[in-house]
C-alpha cells in the first residue's frame, strides 16, 4: 500500500503491511515516530493502530531498557520476566525485561530460546491471565534467519469451515505450561507424555477479543494442548485439523529484522513463531510483556 493510502495523523505514519480483503489487515509500520519521545496524542495513534492491525513495526528506534519499559507500559503494567531456561530469574538489570538469544558468555546464556526454531505459540497463555500485549526489540540480529512470524486469529477464526466453526464454539482448551517455544522444559515442571496431567490453564477455543469486539481462535501453542471433555485421540484429530487451518501461509505476515527495530504485538489475537538461524552467529532481543486478563468466550 502506498504512503498516499495510508492513514496519516499528525507526524505519524500507519502503513498497514499485509492488506487482508474482509479486515483492515495484519501487520502496520509505524513512520515519524522516536518511542523515546511520544506524547499522548502519538500513543492514542499507536494504540489505535495496535487494536487495528494486531502487529506494529517500528523501524530505527535507539532504546535502553528503561526506554523499551517506559514505552511498554503506556499501554499498563508489566509483568516480570519469565525464569530463563538456565534457571536465571533476571537476566537484565530490570525485572520486567526477557533476553531472547542464543548467545553464551562465559559458559552461560544470557537469554532463552536458543537458535532452534520457535513454535507457533502465544506467549504465557498457559497462564489464568496471559499478558495482552508483548513487544521485541532488536539489538543484534543473525546475516539470515531468525525470521519472526505474525498468524491472523481474527482472519483464522472468520476463514473456518461453517461446521468446524460451529463445532470450535463451545470448547475449552488446555493451554499447555511444560514447555517453552524453543522446546525447553519450563523449570520446576516435571514433563508427561498425556496432555490431560500437563500443567496448564483452560481457555475458550474462540474468544470475543475485548478491544475489537471480533472473534477469534485462542490456541496458544500446539504441543501438549488438550480438548477439554475429549478422549485423547479425538482431540488430537481436532486440533490437528483446527491448526493445520489457523497456520495457511494467507493468514501470515512474516518480519525480517533489523537493528533497530521494535515489533509489537496483540497477544491475544495473533500467534507467533521464529525460524532457525546459524549458531555461530549472534541474535539478542529484549522482550516486555504488558499484564492482561484471560480472553472471554465468544
Ligand atoms: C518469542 O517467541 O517471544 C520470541 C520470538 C523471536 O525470537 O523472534
Amino acid at each position: 500500500m502506498s504512503s498516499q493510502t495510508a492513514d496519516v495523523l499528525g507526524s505519524i505514519r500507519v502503513r498497514p503491511l499485509h492488506a487482508a480483503p474482509a479486515s483492515p489487515g495484519l501487520g502496520a509500520e509505524i513512520t515519524g515516530v522516536d518511542l523515546r519521545a511520544i506524547d499522548d496524542t502519538d500513543f492514542a495513534t499507536i494504540h489505535r493502530a495496535w487494536v487495528d492491525h494486531q502487529v506494529l513495526l517500528f523501524r530505527g528506534q535507539s532504546l535502553s531498557d528503561p526506554d523499551l519499559a517506559a514505552f511498554s507500559r503506556r499501554f499498563g503494567d508489566l509483568d516480570h520476566a519469565p525464569i530463563q531456561e538456565n534457571g536465571q530469574t533476571i537476566a537484565s538489570f530490570m525485572p520486567e525485561i526477557y533476553v531472547v538469544s542464543n548467545v553464551i558468555e562465559n559458559g552461560v546464556a544470557i537469554g532463552s530460546l536458543g537458535y532452534g526454531e520457535a513454535v507457533w505459540h502465544t506467549d504465557m497463555s498457559y497462564l489464568r491471565s496471559p499478558p495482552k500485549a508483548s513487544m521485541l526489540y532488536a539489538l543484534e540480529i543473525p546475516p539470515t534467519g531468525g525470521d519472526t512470524s505474525f498468524v491472523d486469529m481474527y482472519e483464522a477464526f472468520e476463514a473456518l469451515p461453517p461446521s468446524l466453526r460451529d463445532r470450535a464454539l463451545g470448547l475449552r482448551v488446555k493451554h499447555d505450561g511444560t514447555y517453552n517455544s524453543g522446546g525447553y522444559v519450563r523449570q520446576g515442571v516435571t514433563p508427561t507424555d498425556d496432555p490431560r496431567d500437563a500443567p496448564g490453564t483452560m481457555h475458550p477455543l474462540v474468544c470475543t477479543h475485548p478491544d475489537s469486539g471480533r472473534r477469534m481462535l485462542y490456541l496458544g501453542r500446539r504441543r501438549m494442548a488438550w480438548l477439554e471433555g475429549f478422549g485423547l485421540a479425538e482431540s488430537e484429530a481436532l486440533l490437528d485439523e483446527i491448526w493445520a487451518h489457523a497456520t495457511r501461509k494467507q493468514f501470515v505476515w512474516t518480519h525480517e529484522w533489523r537493528v533497530g527495530d521494535l515489533v509489537l504485538w496483540d497477544n491475544r489475537c495473533t500467534m507467533h513463531r521464529r525460524d532457525p538461524f546459524d549458531e555461530k552467529t549472534r541474535r539478542v532481543m529484549h522482550r516486555t510483556q504488558v499484564k492482561g486478563a484471560a480472553p472471554p468466550a465468544a
